[in-house]
Formats: C-alpha cells, sequence, structure tokens
C-alpha cells in the first residue's frame, strides 16, 4: 500500500472514535494482498490511540483494542484470546457464557469504542457453521457494547466474507 493510501486508511478509522455511541456502529473491512501493509497500519491505529489514564474516574481508557483472528476460528478460542489481551485469562474449563461475560464486563469497564481484527480471512478456515459462529460472535459484540469493529484480511477474503456478513439468517448450516 502506498503511503498516502496508509493515510487514507488511518483517517477513516480515526473518524470511527469520533462516531457517537447508537445502536448501529459503522464498521469498516479492508482488503489488501499480503504484504501490502495492513497490519502496519493496525499497529500505527492502535498506537496514535493508546490507552489514556483518566484521573478523574481513576480509571484507564482503551479506546482501541486490536487482536488477530485464531486460526482455526472458533468461539472458544476467540474469546480465550480476546481475555488474553484483556490481561484476564480464564480457567480452561470455563464455559463459553463465563468467557463472554468477562469479556463484555472487561471491555465496559475500560472503554473500547474500536475492535482491530486482523487476519480476518482465518475466519474461512472454519466449517460453514463455525465461520457463522465466530461472524455472529463478532456482531454481538459489537451490537452489545455498541463498538464499531474494523477487519483487515487478505484480498481473497472479500467475497466470502461479505457474503457471509449480509445473509440475514446465519445462525445454523
Ligand atoms: N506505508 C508503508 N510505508 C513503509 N513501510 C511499509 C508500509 N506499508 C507496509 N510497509 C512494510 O511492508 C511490510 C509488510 O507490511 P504488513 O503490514 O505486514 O502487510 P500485510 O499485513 O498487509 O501483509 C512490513 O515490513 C511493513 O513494515
Ligand atoms: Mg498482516
Amino acid at each position: 500500500m502506498l503511503y498516502p493510501r496508509a493515510k487514507q486508511a488511518l483517517d477513516r478509522l480515526s473518524r470511527l472514535l469520533d462516531h457517537p455511541r447508537g445502536t448501529r456502529m459503522p464498521s469498516i473491512a479492508i482488503y489488501g494482498d499480503s504484504g501490502m501493509g495492513k497490519t502496519m497500519i493496525m499497529s500505527r491505529f492502535r498506537d496514535e490511540h493508546p490507552p489514556s489514564f483518566n484521573p478523574l474516574t481513576g480509571t484507564l481508557k482503551t479506546p482501541v483494542l486490536a487482536m488477530e483472528m485464531t486460526s482455526p476460528p472458533g468461539e472458544r478460542r476467540f474469546y480465550a484470546e480476546l481475555l488474553t489481551l484483556l490481561g484476564a485469562p480464564q480457567r480452561p474449563r470455563a464455559d463459553i457464557a463465563q468467557m463472554e461475560q468477562a469479556a463484555l464486563r472487561i471491555m465496559e469497564a475500560i472503554g473500547v469504542q474500536v475492535l482491530v481484527i486482523d487476519e480476518v480471512h482465518n475466519i474461512l478456515a472454519g466449517t460453514y457453521r463455525e465461520q457463522r459462529i465466530v461472524l455472529n460472535t463478532l456482531r454481538f459484540l459489537s451490537n452489545r457494547l455498541q463498538i464499531s469493529l474494523v477487519c483487515f484480511g487478505v484480498n481473497e477474503a472479500r467475497e466470502a466474507i461479505a457474503a457471509m456478513s449480509n445473509s440475514p439468517d446465519g445462525s445454523n448450516s
């Protein structure tokens, strides 16, 4: 990716942080060939919006949370990764509902506004059912926390993921 295009992408991402909380938060998907600078954009975006301490509330605010989609994809793996990133790894036998609750509680507490997911094409390595579940998990987090999603993936994944994300009923295979 050329420098001006990277700058343009970063500006687009930054505008997500100005968007007021609401029921339908905007999300952005960026696809590009491997080596085009997607991960670099993600790191820059995170570094430009680092966690900051709010002395009034005594809490740390983390506007941008960035992670990599697990491979193989799966709801449990996804939440385990997310919780580790949040500094709250779970007991190996925690059930998914508990992991989900912990993730929601912590993300709410630290004021996450944008969840960035790199290597989102890893979703496609799962079965159709697994793909649906992971996409629904992302959608659930976005809706429940009123946060924006930013997904980075390789070009080849664009159509497959767009088709999945747009199909209205995804709850089963
Ligand atoms: N705009 C840029 N300016 C300078 N170096 C860049 C730029 N974009 C990417 N790079 C470099 O190119 C390499 C590949 O970038 P990366 O972000 O890993 O690509 P991708 O995630 O799309 O596969 C990295 O070494 C990165 O530092
Ligand atoms: Mg990358």
